[in-house]
């Protein structure tokens, strides 16, 4: 069976056509952003923050490169850290701000 490059290149279109209006590409800037306002205070979100301090009692963000969205998600919708307003961020603002943290060199330690 051969299929001709006309039905490809329909094939193709209906392709981007079908795509979800919904899907959107994660975005680390505005990830770090909200990383800021609600993460900074535990956490160093920088790959080498000057201003780590001894406050800064949870890993390193550089160190949390591995984490996937679904447990990602999970974590924040229980409440991390005490934080009652992440609870209900959309999903968009936990897929930037683990882009973010994926856009970090991995660190052990
Ligand atoms: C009040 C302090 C605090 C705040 C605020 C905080 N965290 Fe954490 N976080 C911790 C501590 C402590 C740990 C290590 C213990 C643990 O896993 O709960 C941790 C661990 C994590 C982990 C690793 C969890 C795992 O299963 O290995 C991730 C990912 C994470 N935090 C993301 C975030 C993000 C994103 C934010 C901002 C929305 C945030 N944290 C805000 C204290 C905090």
């Amino acid at each position: 069976m051969t299929i001709s490059r006309h039905a490809l290149g329909v094939l193709s279109m209906t392709a981007v056509f079908m795509a979800p209006s919904s899907v959107r590409a994660a975005d680390a800037e505005r990830g770090l952003d909200l990383a800021e306002r609600w993460c900074d205070s535990c956490h160093v979100i920088h790959q080498r923050d000057p201003g780590w301090h001894s406050g800064n009692v949870a890993p390193r963000f550089s160190m949390l490169t591995r984490m996937e969205p679904p447990r990602f998600r999970q974590l924040l919708r229980g409440g991390h850290g005490g934080i009652d307003a992440v609870k209900s961020l959309p999903d968009a603002d936990y897929d930037d701000m683990l882009a973010h943290i994926k856009s970090l060199r991995p660190e052990e330690q």
